[in-house]
């Protein structure tokens, strides 16, 4: 199931903090930072926080600027995007700003949390997700019922923390700002746990005022069978990878990557390269490691159409090639059509040997792209 574009957005202390422990919300951000919010909050679906954040700071979450909300009403918007907040518990103040201003509002909760929303008149649609809060279904349930396509999350740490950890956030924008806390008891940005191992992408820097927008991809693929936000990085890669082979009326033009479990790229190919008239993409990549590469039984194999199961140019085909160098999971975009080789499978021999393969069918078109002419 696709999920929205998630973007994280948080400001920090130089010391990492959220906020303070005074009952008064610590302004962190600068004006102009302030602003640059509103103008990605006016560009997004929905806007999220966690009930401890509206119980914390009351917000109203709203775009502020009179000509933003008209921008979006001229693209047939609603003026306000959609306000979300997730409690297990239901324990909201149904006098908090949040329920009365701005447009729609959902509470994602449990079974019992939403009997509580309910009971305590919370203006609000209460959609409970079981007896816990599973994020994929929420994110799920916002991208096929409220068609939401881009979701800004504006904290706090439990929330940001989650989602960053489950591999579920595509984009963090994170704003440091020159003050300290000092504070131990002060919520920190991200807690304690499991992340991804390796480097997040830095894709931008930004100074502001006195404060520096940075802004960060996870680079680490998800694990088994479950999509995470880096896999859609990694196959539109090798998707653009695909529109670099030289043009042929005989075999397809794909692109691959290949990329450890700590989300450092390995090595990449595309159909015919560096003259090989018949080489293709994951043979290329594979053929630039050594077959022993102690990363290569948790990496992750991207290829814009699935691996080949059959092919008369090689003896391998790229299925088995795969299976040899011992990796355990691919992620494609398109099952291999009847164009050259009737009911190819690669995706079948892979699974049978226990390889997991994810086919995300949203980057189909980019990967036919290429290959019009053939189809
Ligand atoms: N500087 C910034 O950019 C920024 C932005 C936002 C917030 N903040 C600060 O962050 C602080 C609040 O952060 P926080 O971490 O305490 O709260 P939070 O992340 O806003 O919300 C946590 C609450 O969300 C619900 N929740 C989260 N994950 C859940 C799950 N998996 N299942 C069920 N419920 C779940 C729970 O609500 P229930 O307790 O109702 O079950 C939980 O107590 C405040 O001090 C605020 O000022 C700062």
């Amino acid at each position: 199931m696709p999920y929205p574009y998630v973007l994280l957005s948080a400001a920090v202390s130089l010391d990492g903090y959220l906020d303070d422990t005074t009952p008064e919300r610590l302004l962190l951000s600068s004006r102009a930072d302030f602003d640059r919010v509103d103008e990605v909050r006016a560009s997004v679906d929905a806007i999220l926080i966690g009930a401890g954040t509206i119980r914390a700071d009351n917000p109203r979450l709203l775009v502020n600027s009179p000509e933003r909300r008209a921008v979006r009403v001229a693209a047939g918007l609603p003026p306000y995007p959609l306000k979300v907040t997730v409690s297990g518990s239901g324990d909201l103040d149904p006098a908090a700003n949040f329920w009365h201003t701005g447009g729609e509002k959902v509470v994602y909760t449990t079974e019992k949390g939403a009997e509580r929303v309910r009971a305590l008149g919370i203006a609000a649609d209460a959609v409970p997700l079981g007896p816990e809060l599973d994020w994929r279904r929420l994110l799920e349930h916002l991208h096929d019922v409220r068609g939401v396509r881009r979701l800004m999350v504006e904290g706090g740490g439990t929330i940001h923390t989650q989602l960053l950890r489950q591999g579920l956030a595509d984009e963090l924008q994170l704003v440091l700002a020159p003050l300290f806390v000092g504070d131990p008891a002060a919520p920190r940005l991200f807690g304690p746990g499991g992340y991804q191992g390796g480097r997040l992408r830095l894709v931008e820097t930004r100074r502001i005022e006195d404060v520096v927008l940075n802004r960060y991809e996870p680079t680490a693929p998800g694990a088994g069978p479950l999509p995470a936000a880096a896999d859609r990085h990694w196959l539109a890669v090798a998707c653009e990878l695909a529109a670099d082979c030289p043009p042929s009326e005989t075999a397809f033009s794909v692109g691959a990557v290949i990329v450890a479990a700590d989300g450092t790229e390995l090595a990449r190919g595309h159909s015919r390269e560096a003259g090989d008239p018949v080489v293709h993409a994951e043979e290329a990549a594979l053929a630039k490691l050594d077959p022993a590469d102690p990363r290569l039984p948790a990496a992750t194999v991207y290829s814009s159409l699935e691996p080949c199961a059959r092919r008369s140019s090689r003896p391998a085909p790229c299925a088995r090639l795969i299976l040899d160098a011992g990796v355990r999971r691919v992620v494609t975009a398109w099952r291999e059509p009847d164009t050259f080789v009737t009911e190819a499978d690669g995706t079948g021999l892979l699974t049978a040997q226990g390889v997991d393969v994810l086919v995300l069918p949203e980057y189909e078109e980019r990967a036919k792209e290429p290959n019009r002419h053939l189809l």
